[in-house]
């Protein structure tokens, strides 16, 4: 399937294409016009007719969509028809949380291993895995083919962190730390701002008030 060159914009739409359709699918449902989709979506069912044309269409004109078939292919490019082994780097609040919630796993993203530079953290159990010093990261990353490396660490020390994860042959960081990574074009960094959500929550808290104050 044909996906280079498609817009960032219509990448970050198809993680929720994929979760509605793992939901109708789930419920038995095989076929779905882009109506019905654009009905619980709230997206306008062109701009899913546009969406889907980007890689070749997926349904037929007047027949709707195979669910099972659309979620299948969506989730082939978004590289979710094989596994990924992941990393925590940063054993503490955060990081402890990701590893605590088992959904990823249905997902296809396993957590292999925890790291940690604080010896007092060292043996310590995260749900099956204790936390390894940082020493171990380079064997760890090799013997478990670990592609992706979570990063919940301070932002003064992320960059250097990353920059090992790198030399060691990660092919994706997923950067909670607040500061940007330098990679090679090769490593892909997912920067996650969790404030940034809250941001856009007031923005449209603000925004009704002052609709309805007015
Ligand atoms: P925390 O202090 O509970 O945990 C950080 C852990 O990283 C500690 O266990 C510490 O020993 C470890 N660590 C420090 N330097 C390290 C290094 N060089 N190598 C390996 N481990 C190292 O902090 P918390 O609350 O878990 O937050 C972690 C990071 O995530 C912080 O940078 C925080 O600002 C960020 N954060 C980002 C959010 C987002 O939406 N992007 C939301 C919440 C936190």
């Amino acid at each position: 399937m044909e996906n280079k060159g498609i817009s960032q914009a219509v990448i970050g739409r198809l993680p929720r294409y994929f979760r509605y359709l793992g939901e109708l699918k789930d419920q038995g449902i095989e076929r779905v016009s882009s109506q019905e989709l654009s009905d619980i979506m709230k997206v306008t069912a062109s701009q899913i007719r546009q969406d889907f044309n980007n890689f070749g269409g997926f349904g037929q004109q007047g027949y709707g969509y195979k669910v099972e078939y659309l979620y299948g292919e969506i989730g082939k490019i978004l590289g979710l028809d094989q596994t990924h082994n992941l990393i925590i780097i940063g054993a503490g609040n955060l990081g402890q949380a990701l590893a605590n919630y088992m959904n990823f796993e249905r997902r296809g993203f396993l957590f292999r291993g925890i790291f940690d530079n604080n010896p007092a953290l060292y043996g310590r159990k995260i749900r099956d895995m204790e936390v390894l010093p940082m020493r171990e990261l380079p064997s760890f990353v090799r013997e478990n083919e670990i592609d992706i490396a979570v990063l919940t660490i301070p932002k003064n020390c992320a960059v250097e962190v990353a920059e090992e994860l790198v030399r060691e042959g990660i092919r994706g960081i997923w950067n909670f730390a607040h500061v940007d990574l330098n990679v090679p074009p090769d490593v892909q960094v997912e920067n996650v701002h969790l404030s940034d959500s809250l941001m856009k929550l007031t923005y449209n808290i603000n925004r009704y008030e002052t609709h309805y104050d007015a």
